[in-house]
């Protein structure tokens, strides 16, 4: 039987996320590349990660910046060629580094030939690799969709008078599982990237595969929540189950599943090894901290607390500890910058908050997933203009607020703080033009802040830097096993300015101490025994006080302790 304390490959590594088209423009159409990131290649392995996960690179007309796919086996033109694809595969195998592309099948693009023959006629082959609702049945029930202006999932089309299903945009139908000939097609799109050596896939919201093609309404025990609804399908599992029997059972490959709506209390059907389905998953549970109740993108009122976000973590730990792995993300392309978020990113408050959080993500269990950025502290844009905004999450949902006459203005409060885009901007690499991402100007505007040390050059020169910082604390994990495999335990629930936890595993203890405050604070533990106690690691310039039992930690300070 597998148990949580396995080696494996996909536990032991750490992930770095590429959002490939602010990553590194070698073309001057103000779009990153394929080559941009073979150029960064070093780069990337000097940080000490193993594990790439690169956003789409397939063909796609972008209406969801590559997450609305037209063919699954080519490359974006602007992103380059099959060619490119196969050097930057040879460059990562040639350092060792493993690639994790991302599987968009929920849904395709509405410019997928699929979909093209689909609309083309009710009695198409392809007609029924899709969604629709015949007119004549009246109006489909109530389906909400992310990025419609209408908030409708339902899109009503001409050609055949009928309408079809769209969780995402109206360019995005999504693909019907139930009909054995596309989870086949599915299934070879899979082998197809891992014939050519591609190391996992990273699932797009996996858990909204299955429907009830009955339509039936909403049923009253979602409470109105259709993304609880959406990830309940009632064949999800036997879908996943097929995927590993057809195809990922015959590889040696990683798969994370990105899955909103999955709580504990579903977590292990999913990637618990004796099901073979998954092995690990993205849950939402700390997405969903700072946002209002079923608002996935309105951010709350009043603001999180540290003990609802330890909560969080523990009980996730919890759940994995005997079965099942992890997976631990502070930020990614759809929300913002962890340091904004999570931390401070005042000057005062920036350097202490960016490497806490990287801290944090690296002394606990489960696989680490750092974002493009993460590791030198890159923060929010806040645009103030709507005009500034690429996202068609924010640009569709201004619309809708604009359409009921709604506060404008309060809206672009909010999405200073939660807009996508605030973590789509480019990477900040030097202080040359663009921030050394392009010549040209870029998609999406760079953040002024390069010119103010928050760029990988000026951090590469210093000995202390959030970046070099990153690499010390990679090296840590690394060296300690313990950290990736020990059991965890809480201290403290409740103090609401340090989260205090120690890892366990064989003779070792670590304990870990962060504080997320604006202040001084301290903290005694009367549990533990420190006389053997050793300083691994802290972050802040003063040298870490404790006096027997009792610390006091500077605003965002990070320690960490071997106790034994
Ligand atoms: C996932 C992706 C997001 C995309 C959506 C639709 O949530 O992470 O970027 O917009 O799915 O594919």
């Amino acid at each position: 039987m597998q148990q949580a304390t396995d080696q494996n490959w996909w536990k032991e590594g750490i992930v770095y996320q590429i959002y490939p088209r602010s990553f590194q423009d070698t073309t001057g159409n103000g779009v990153g590349d394929l080559q941009g990131v073979i150029r960064r290649l070093d780069y990337i392995k000097s940080l000490g990660v193993d594990i790439i996960w690169l956003n789409p690179v397939y063909v796609s007309p972008n209406d969801d910046n590559g997450y609305d796919i037209a063919d699954y086996r080519n490359i974006m033109p602007e992103f380059g060629t099959m060619t490119d694809f196969e050097e930057l595969l040879t460059g990562m195998k040639q350092r060792g580094l493993k690639l994790v592309m991302d599987l968009v099948v929920n849904h395709t693009s509405d410019e997928h030939a699929w979909f093209e023959a689909s609309r083309a006629s009710r009695d198409n082959p392809y007609r029924d690799y899709y969604h629709w609702w015949p007119a004549e049945k009246g109006t489909p029930p109530k389906r909400w969709s992310y990025f419609d202006v209408d908030g409708n999932a339902w899109k009503y089309d001409e050609t055949t008078d009928a309408y079809y299903l769209h969780y995402f945009s109206v360019k995005q139908p999504d693909l019907n599982w139930e009909n054995p000939k596309v989870r086949k097609e599915i299934h070879d799109i899979m082998k197809f990237w891992f014939d050519k050596g591609v190391d996992g896939f990273r699932m797009d919201v996996i858990s909204f595969i299955s429907k009830d093609t009955d339509f039936p309404e909403l049923p009253q025990k979602y409470g109105g929540d259709f993304v609880s609804f959406y990830s309940d399908g009632p064949k999800l599992h036997d879908y996943l189950h097929e995927l590993h029997t057809e195809v990922l059972g015959k590889y040696d490959v990683m798969t994370v599943g990105e899955a909103p709506g999955i709580g504990l209390d579903k977590a292990l059907d999913f990637v618990d090894a004796e099901r073979k389905e998954l092995n690990m998953f993205f849950h939402f549970d700390l997405m969903a901290l700072d946002r209002e109740e079923n608002e996935v993108f309105l951010m709350r009122k009043d603001s999180w607390k540290l003990p609802e976000f330890k909560k969080i973590h523990s009980e996730w730990d919890q759940v994995f500890a005997r079965k099942g792995w992890g997976s631990i993300y502070l930020n990614n392309h759809d929300f913002p910058r962890s340091v904004s978020r999570w931390g401070n990113d005042s000057v005062v408050n920036w350097y202490n908050s960016a490497t806490m959080l990287q801290t944090f993500l690296l002394t606990m269990r489960g696989t680490p997933y750092f974002y493009y950025g993460e590791e030198i502290g890159m923060t929010n844009i806040k645009f103030d203009s709507i005009a500034d905004y690429q996202d068609i999450n924010t640009v569709n949902r201004y619309k809708i607020v604009q359409n009921e006459g709604g506060d404008l203005a309060a809206f672009i409060e909010n999405e200073k703080a939660a807009s996508r885009d605030n973590a789509r901007t480019p990477m900040q690499w030097d202080e040359s033009t663009n921030a050394g991402f392009s010549l040209e100007r870029p998609w999406l505007q760079v953040n002024e802040n390069y010119k103010e040390g928050i760029n990988v050059a000026d951090q590469e020169e210093d000995h202390n830097s959030v970046l070099n910082y990153f690499r010390k604390m990679i090296a840590i994990r690394k060296a300690h096993p313990v950290l990736i495999h020990g059991s965890y335990r809480l201290l403290q629930e409740n103090h609401e300015h340090i989260y205090a936890y120690t890892r366990t595993l064989d003779e070792h203890l670590f304990l870990i101490l962060l504080s997320f405050s604006n202040n001084r604070s301290s903290i005694t533990l009367n549990e533990l025994d420190f006389e053997e106690a050793k300083l691994v690691i802290s972050n802040d310039v003063e040298a870490e006080k404790h006096q027997g039992k009792s610390f006091e930690l500077a605003p965002y300070q990070a320690c960490v302790y071997r106790l034994l």
